[in-house]
C-alpha cells in the first residue's frame, strides 16, 4: 500500500511527521456494548483475528499554528473530510500531551493533518475503523517521537496508546497486534494468544453489500443497551465465551472455537434484533450465506460463520479448506464477492520524520 493522495500543503512549521500501517481484525467473540461512553470502555471483552492484506495507512503531520483557528484535517483516500472519532482521537492525545506538561499541546497551538488510504470497503461492517483507528493513533503517537509501547509482546493496563486508539475505535486496540488477540473488558489489558502464523486459519469474506452500514456500531450499541430486554443477559453471559474461546484456541481446537464464535455472533445480532427500532444489519442473502455453511458443515467442512454491524458473513476455516469453501460460495453469489484472507500482522510505523 502507498499513499497516492496529492501531497498537503503544509503552511506551518512541522513538529514531527509518522506513518502507520494497520490491518483490520474481525471479531470472533464480539464486543458491542459500552460502559462508559467518554472513555468508550466496552462493557465486554472480545477475542479477534487479525487479518492481512486490508487494512489502513496513515500519515500523521503535526504542525505549530502561527494563525489563532487550529482545526485538524483529515484525508481519506485523496477525499479531505470531517470525521468526529478522528477529531475525538487527536484532542484527547493533545490534552494527555498537556498534562503530560508538554506546553506545546495547549489547545489551539499546533494541529494535525492526517493523510489516510484504507484498502477496505469503509464503514460497510467490514472493520474500516479499527484499522484505521489503529493507524492513526500509531502514526499521532509516533509522529510526536514518543516510543510505541505495543511492539513489546505483553500489552497491559496503563498504556495511554491503547487508551488513545480505543478513543477512536474500541475494536481498533486489537489491531495493535497480530494473529489471534483477547482484549480484557477493561479495554485495555491485551493478550496476543496465537501469532499469525502459529495456527493456519483463513477467513472466507463473503461481501454482501458493499455501501456504507445506515446505522454506525457507535449508535446501535448504545440503541441496544437503553432499549434491548436482552442487553443484560448479553453482557453477563459473556465472560463465559470468552473464556472458552481462548481455551478452544489454547487446544487448536477449530470445531470448539467456531461454534462459541457462532453463538457470540448470534447472541449480538439478538440483542440488536431486539432493539427499539430494531438493528437489522443482516440482509436476506445473509441469511442464504448462513444456510450454505450449515450445508457444508453437513457434508464435513469445518466452516464457521460471523457477521457483525453489517450483512457481510465470514467464514471461519482451514487455510487448507479456503479455497474449497470459497469456490462453492463464488458459485452462489458471484466470483467477485468472495475474498480470502489470513491471518495478519500488528500495526507498526513505516516511516518517521522528525523537523524540531
Ligand atoms: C460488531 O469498534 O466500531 O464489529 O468502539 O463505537 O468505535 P466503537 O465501535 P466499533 O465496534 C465494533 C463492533 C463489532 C464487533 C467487534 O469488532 O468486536
Amino acid at each position: 500500500m502507498s499513499l497516492s493522495s496529492r501531497s498537503i500543503e503544509h503552511p506551518s512549521h512541522s513538529l514531527g511527521s509518522a506513518s502507520a500501517a494497520a490491518s483490520v481484525n474481525i471479531a470472533l467473540i464480539k464486543y458491542w456494548g459500552k460502559a462508559d461512553v467518554d472513555s468508550n470502555r466496552p462493557a465486554v471483552g472480545s477475542l479477534s483475528l487479525t487479518l492481512d492484506e486490508w487494512g489502513s495507512e496513515t500519515t500523521v503531520t503535526w504542525l505549530e499554528k502561527k494563525e489563532s483557528r487550529a482545526e485538524h484535517r483529515f484525508i481519506l483516500n485523496g477525499q479531505e473530510r470531517l470525521d468526529s472519532k478522528v477529531n475525538k482521537l487527536l484532542t484527547h492525545l493533545l490534552q494527555y500531551a498537556e498534562a503530560e506538561g508538554h506546553s506545546w499541546a495547549k489547545q489551539g497551538q499546533v494541529s494535525a493533518v492526517v493523510e489516510s488510504k484504507n484498502t477496505v470497503p469503509t464503514a460497510s461492517g467490514l472493520a474500516s475503523s479499527a484499522s484505521g483507528m489503529a493507524a492513526l493513533g500509531l502514526a499521532a503517537w509516533s509522529a510526536l517521537g514518543w516510543p510505541n509501547p505495543s511492539l513489546n509482546n505483553d500489552i497491559h493496563g496503563g498504556s495511554q496508546l491503547i487508551d488513545l486508539v480505543r478513543i477512536g475505535s474500541g475494536s481498533a486496540v486489537r489491531s495493535l497486534k497480530g494473529g489471534l488477540v483477547r482484549l480484557e473488558s477493561d479495554g485495555r489489558t491485551m493478550t496476543q494468544l496465537c501469532e499469525r502464523d502459529e495456527w493456519s486459519l483463513a477467513l472466507v469474506i463473503c461481501i454482501v453489500d458493499p455501501g456504507p452500514k445506515a446505522i454506525s456500531s457507535r449508535e446501535g450499541m448504545e440503541r441496544t443497551r437503553l432499549t434491548s430486554p436482552y442487553y443484560d443477559r448479553w453482557v453477563s453471559s459473556h465472560p463465559h465465551d470468552l473464556n472458552a474461546a481462548t481455551e478452544a484456541v489454547n487446544e487448536r481446537d477449530l470445531g470448539k472455537l467456531g461454534e462459541l464464535m457462532e453463538h457470540s455472533t448470534f447472541k449480538m445480532h439478538a440483542a440488536m434484533w431486539s432493539a427499539k427500532p430494531p438493528l437489522r444489519y443482516l440482509k436476506a442473502k445473509s441469511l442464504m450465506i448462513l444456510d450454505e455453511v450449515e450445508q457444508l458443515r453437513s457434508r464435513g467442512s469445518a466452516a464457521w460463520a460471523t457477521m457483525d454491524a453489517g450483512p457481510h458473513v465470514k467464514i471461519l476455516c482451514e487455510r487448507s479448506e479456503a479455497a474449497h469453501i470459497a469456490t462453492h460460495m463464488k458459485s452462489i453469489i458471484g466470483q467477485r464477492s468472495v475474498l480470502i484472507r489470513h491471518p495478519g500482522r500488528a500495526a507498526h510505523i513505516i516511516g518517521e520524520k522528525r523537523d524540531v
